[in-house]
């Protein structure tokens, strides 16, 4: 029986580290593509000499030529550029739209039962590019976003109270970023919503620092943007996958009638397994959140529209 094999497209900070992680883990073979001549092949290479130390047998290798990508079952999309100074968010969208879409459209053809995992830019409109470019069913195009942002709000949580992660769990539901929605109330400390724990007013600078997560650590870095966290959030959705154990992880997913919303990606709780998204699981919201669920859905939907203008 042959290993799995996951094609990472994009060999820049997250893409190298997904890459290194799913080959650490032993999880999958690993197809890490660029646009640059001999930048997935040194990742690559570089990662493979690293094999013999971390003890792993996964086969990691880079390439120009979609071709190496062939019989793929997950293809992450982490390519695109990052926003210089002087361009608009508009332009930004437009040059990742492309690249999203010529990308995808070239491993989709090599890979046609593959499940497709956007990482890039802005998330929720590059999910629609991908899911036109590969002409896919909505079950094998999956956003990644949520798994970081709770990622982050369950980060802070545990630092705010001095306890271990392993018992923080986060709900979030919207678009990335900014929009996101957390849901405090379904936010726990060993199954305690964290509205019991700490004041209305810690929780809402936590919720505000986690909305925030990425451009706190680009002023930090000054140069380039968050990577670990995210290549570790995308490799929980490929364990998950790979190895069917239908985790509940917050996705950006096609709602088709869902949280009262038709035809756009947004992040829900979903099931991730060998179908890729299984099934998208509602909840009852408050008014408050399903008024603020529609304003992040409202967000996704003045990006599609800027997209296909
Ligand atoms: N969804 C999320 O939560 C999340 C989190 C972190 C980063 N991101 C996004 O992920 C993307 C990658 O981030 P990064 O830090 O790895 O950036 P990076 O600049 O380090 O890497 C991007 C790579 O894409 C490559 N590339 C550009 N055009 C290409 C093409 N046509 N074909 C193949 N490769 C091409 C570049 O050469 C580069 O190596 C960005 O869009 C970033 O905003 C999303």
């Amino acid at each position: 029986m042959s290993r799995n094999r996951v094609t990472v497209i994009g060999a820049g900070n997250v893409g190298a580290t997904v890459a290194q992680r799913i080959g650490e883990a032993g999880l999958a073979d690993v197809v890490l593509v660029d646009i640059v001549d001999g930048l997935p092949q040194g990742k690559a290479l570089d990662l493979a000499e690293a094999a013999p130390v971390v003890g792993h047998d996964a086969r990691v290798v880079g390439t120009n030529d979609y071709a190496d990508t062939a019989g793929s079952d997950i293809v992450v999309v982490t390519s695109g550029i990052a926003r210089k100074p002087g361009m608009s968010r508009d332009e930004l969208m437009a040059t990742n739209a492309g690249i999203v879409r010529s990308v995808v459209e070239e491993a989709a053809r090599r890979s046609p039962d593959s499940i497709l995992i956007i990482v890039t830019n802005p998330l929720d409109a590059m999910c629609h590019v991908a899911m036109e470019a590969s002409g896919f069913p909505r079950e094998r195009v999956i956003g990644m976003a949520g798994v970081l942002d709770s990622a982050r709000f369950r980060a802070f949580i545990a630092m705010e109270l001095g306890v271990s992660v392993e018992d923080t769990h986060a709900f979030v539901l919207g678009g990335h970023g900014d929009t996101m929605v957390p849901l405090p109330r379904y936010s726990t400390v060993a199954g305690i919503p964290i509205t019991e724990l700490m004041s209305p007013e810690r929780v809402q600078a936590l919720v505000e620092r986690t909305a925030g997560g990425g451009a706190e650590i680009v002023a930090l870095l000054k140069a380039g943007s968050a990577y670990y966290a995210p290549a570790a959030a995308t490799f929980e959705m490929v364990d998950s996958i790979l190895r069917d154990r239908k985790r509940v992880l917050p996705c950006a997913t096609l709602l088709q009638g869902e949280y009262g919303v038709d035809g756009l990606f947004v992040g829900v709780p979903v099931v991730l397994g060998a179908g890729g998204m299984e099934r998208v699981i509602e909840i009852g919201l408050s008014d408050d959140e399903a008024a603020a669920f529609q304003r992040s859905a409202g967000a996704v939907r003045e990006l599609v529209e800027v997209l296909h203008a």
